[in-house]
């Protein structure tokens, strides 16, 4: 059930898709505002970092995945990448098709995506793991979708690597977070499962396993902010070459001795 007060609903730590779409919906139209104060402008900084591991060229077909309003996915429509911006929140992707009508907004759960196999050259998601319910699941389903040697760009919130810093991180996102959401948002209650499910997530190295566990490979990360935020990358291996033709000779002299 979702749980609901006069500030709103917020989804609990078990992340059923139904209250975390719900959360979203409610949230969307001071998503972007709430972002930026937030983080103190930090995602920008992010985002570009994200954009550049991607690294699409143009007319490259590009995943945005959990896309939510779409900030993560406008700067590769800008530079002339054919990208497609996906999310289960109809709320958030509203929002989204309202400010660029341009981007290819569509429905769909990171748990089933409704795409064909090997159809991207490159799939990313920004602060959208977190929230999924199977988020291991959501990782098979980008694999599936990607092209083989396609790359894989995840942004999400990850731990501090200096204990000083991990501390006073911490008390900003239990303490300070959301006594800023409660004046600023109209669902001040999102903010602190926000706080909640971050403490909660895997950090750099798990994250990284997960990916490998997955089948992708060449698996490395890179920390923002100290580890606020860590940035996944990932490669689809390679479609297996077809093995090298033997002369027919050599079958037959193979499959005589393998009679004896
Ligand atoms: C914090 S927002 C991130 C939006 C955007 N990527 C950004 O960077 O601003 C997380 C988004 O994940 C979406 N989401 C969570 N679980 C999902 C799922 N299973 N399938 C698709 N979208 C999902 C939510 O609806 C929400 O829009």
């Amino acid at each position: 059930m979702v749980r609901v007060n006069n500030a709103g609903s917020r989804a609990s730590l078990e992340k059923r898709p139904d209250e975390v779409a719900t959360m979203f919906d409610e949230v969307a139209p001071r998503y972007d505002v709430m972002n930026d104060l937030l983080s103190l402008g930090q995602t920008r900084r992010w985002r570009k970092v994200v954009l550049e591991a991607v690294d699409a060229d143009p007319g490259q077909r590009v995943l945005d995945l959990a896309a939510g309003t779409g900030t993560s996915s406008e700067p590769y429509a800008d530079a002339g990448v054919d990208v497609v911006a996906c999310d289960f929140s109809l709320g958030m992707l509203r929002v989204g098709k309202r400010r660029r009508p341009d981007i290819d907004f569509i429905a769909g759960d990171a748990t089933s995506l409704p795409f064909a196999e090997n159809s991207f050259d490159a799939v990313t998601i920004s602060f959208g793991l977190r929230n999924v319910n199977e988020p291991r699941k959501a990782l098979a389903e980008m694999l599936r979708v990607t092209k083989p040697g396609g790359r894989l760009v995840i942004a999400e919130f990850s731990t501090p690597t200096n204990p000083l810093w991990r501390t006073m991180y911490i008390e900003y996102l239990m303490r300070a977070l959301p006594e800023v959401a409660r004046r600023a948002s109209s669902n001040p209650d999102a903010y602190v499962y926000l706080a909640e499910s971050i403490r909660a997530w895997p950090d750099q190295d798990n994250l990284a396993a997960w990916l490998t566990q997955a089948g992708w490979t060449d698996v490395t990360y890179r920390n923002l902010s100290g580890g606020i935020v860590a940035v996944h990358r990932a490669h689809k291996p390679a479609a297996a070459t077809a093995p090298a033709a033997v002369p027919l000779t050599k079958v037959r002299r193979a499959r005589r001795s393998a009679a004896h």
